[in-house]
């Protein structure tokens, strides 16, 4: 018997609890297979929660949270709650608070997917963006004045610190070394001067130590490049809303939300988390439609940061071989094809 594992699961609201179980089945089925250990502590936490407390992120259970080795989150939310109280309360907070510096956002084509790109196959489109996932506009900074009135004055201040890019940047140039050593960073150097000077600089810097080639795209022009022509890219680095925004494209090239997959990461402490991009969708919740297959890969992310590579690889696969064909399969039937695989 190998290492074990405390793993937190968040199941959230919607069709988060269903995707979240089928992930688990193939965490649980990995850890037979390959001889380590998973014991899982559920979480009530989500709109659900929040409309029957108040609370929608206790100071006890971020507590709780942070003595576990890694936390698998399905999807918050509810057209009842209104937008940003989870959002600003629950999920920013969990990044802000674990200090989850990065958001690692695989855009990968896999076989028996079809992309909306025209002749685009799965050797076309497999990159990593790295979206930084603690500053920016999602830090919060600003406010109102005179609301309601028409004076109304409302900021929202982009925050970068040099600390916090740079370490953004570290970690995705370690990955881009792992791969074809190539980086490209996006940002809007021709208008956002301030922040794009200082992104530009650490960049330049961080490359240079890691010894990968350094690339710029403007954001707008990656998105067309994203469609155009998305070999041009292999690991990007961007800010948090641009990084939000890119990789909603990225979903879409890569055939929809339904493999899209996200892991927000400490690389140097526990926990982190993992949850796929899609949301709690609860027009489809209970119907068994729900395609569990970006929590699955979620859950990959979440092996591979362990260390369990060998796992993580595994789930990875076990979702790639159900994939063809998915569509006909209820969420839980598809699951067992995956755990079983
Ligand atoms: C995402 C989501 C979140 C974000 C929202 C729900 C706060 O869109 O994970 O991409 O903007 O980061
Ligand atoms: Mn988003």
């Amino acid at each position: 018997m190998g290492d074990s594992y405390h793993l937190a699961c968040v199941p959230g609201d919607g069709i988060g609890p269903e995707v979240v179980a089928e992930a688990r089945k193939a965490v649980d089925a990995a850890a037979a297979r390959f001889g380590f250990g998973v014991d899982w502590v559920d979480f009530d936490l989500g709109a659900e929660r929040f409309l029957r407390t108040g609370e929608a992120l206790p100071d006890v259970a971020v507590k709780e949270l942070r003595e576990t080795d890694a936390i698998l989150l399905g999807a918050v939310g509810r057209p009842d709650v209104p937008p940003g109280v989870l959002e600003r309360g629950l999920l920013l907070r969990l990044r802000f608070e674990l200090d989850l510096y990065v958001n690692l956002r695989p855009v990968k084509l896999y076989p028996g997917v079809a992309s909306p790109l025209a002749g685009v196959g799965p050797d076309d489109l497999d990159l990593l963006v790295v979206r930084e996932n603690t500053e920016g506009v999602y830090a919060g900074a600003g406010g109102v004045v005179h609301r309601g009135g028409p004076m109304e004055v409302a900021t929202e201040t982009s925050i970068e610190t040099r600390a916090g890019v740079e370490r953004c940047l570290r970690y995705a140039a370690g990955r881009a070394r792992e791969r074809a050593g190539r980086l490209t960073l996006v940002h809007k150097t021709n208008v956002l001067t301030h922040a794009g000077d200082l992104w530009q600089r650490a960049a330049r810097e961080v490359a240079g130590d890691a010894g990968v080639v350094l690339d710029y795209v403007h954001a707008d022009a990656a998105c067309l490049y994203l469609v155009s022509d998305p070999a041009r890219f292999d690991v990007i680095v961007t800010d948090n809303l641009f990084g939000d925004i890119l990789t909603d494209l990225g979903a879409a090239i890569a055939g929809g939300l339904g493999t899209a997959a996200s892991a927000n990461l400490n690389p140097s402490s526990s926990p982190s988390l993992f949850e796929p991009v899609h949301g709690s969708a609860p027009d489809i919740a209970g119907t068994g439609r729900a395609n569990p297959v970006a929590a699955v890969l979620s859950a990959s992310l979440l092996l591979d940061h362990l260390g369990e590579r060998e796992a993580a690889a595994a789930v990875e696969a076990g979702a790639v071989a159900a994939l063809p064909g998915a569509a006909g399969y209820s969420t839980q039937a598809l699951g067992d094809r995956i755990a079983t695989a």
